[in-house]
């Protein structure tokens, strides 16, 4: 498990997204240094509540922007945002739980956790993310 870090490859050419990245992977890695360090299930409640709501925020901002520009591949990614907030709300719980119950299942929780969000986080912003920006720049051109 290692740091999250946010590349020029990462950038997708939007200013609001782009910087809304920035804080997600700051927040992201917020997440993992109060996993590996704290004792207070409310320091873990806060943080993933935090992370959660952002992501949701996140999403509505790029959602907003398919739809104002008809972007023709929003339902394919709309979709991509709704099983990653499942996965994540999850995975969420699940950690959440672990923790609270102390029943060492707190490990393979927080490994979980942290490697949905990793994956998703480097997977949709090159993949996804990266192909809408592409797009709307084609477009304003
Ligand atoms: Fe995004
Ligand atoms: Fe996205």
């Amino acid at each position: 498990m290692n740091e999250i870090k946010l590349g020029s490859e990462h950038k997708v050419g939007i200013q609001e997204i782009d910087d809304q990245h920035e804080k997600l992977a700051i927040l992201l890695n917020e997440l993992y240094t109060i996993m590996s360090e704290t004792q207070y299930y409310e320091e873990i409640e806060t943080i993933v509540t935090k992370v959660i709501n952002y992501a949701q925020l996140h999403n509505r901002t790029e959602e907003k922007l398919f739809i104002k520009y008809n972007y023709p591949e929003k339902l394919k990614h709309i979709q991509e945002h709704r099983n990653f907030m499942d996965k994540m709300s999850r995975a969420g719980e699940e950690y959440m739980t672990a923790f609270k119950s102390g029943d060492g299942n707190v490990g393979s929780a927080s490994v979980k956790i942290w490697w949905t969000l990793k994956t998703w986080y480097h997977e949709h912003i090159l993949n996804d993310d990266k192909a809408f920006g592409d797009w709307l720049q084609r477009q304003v051109r």
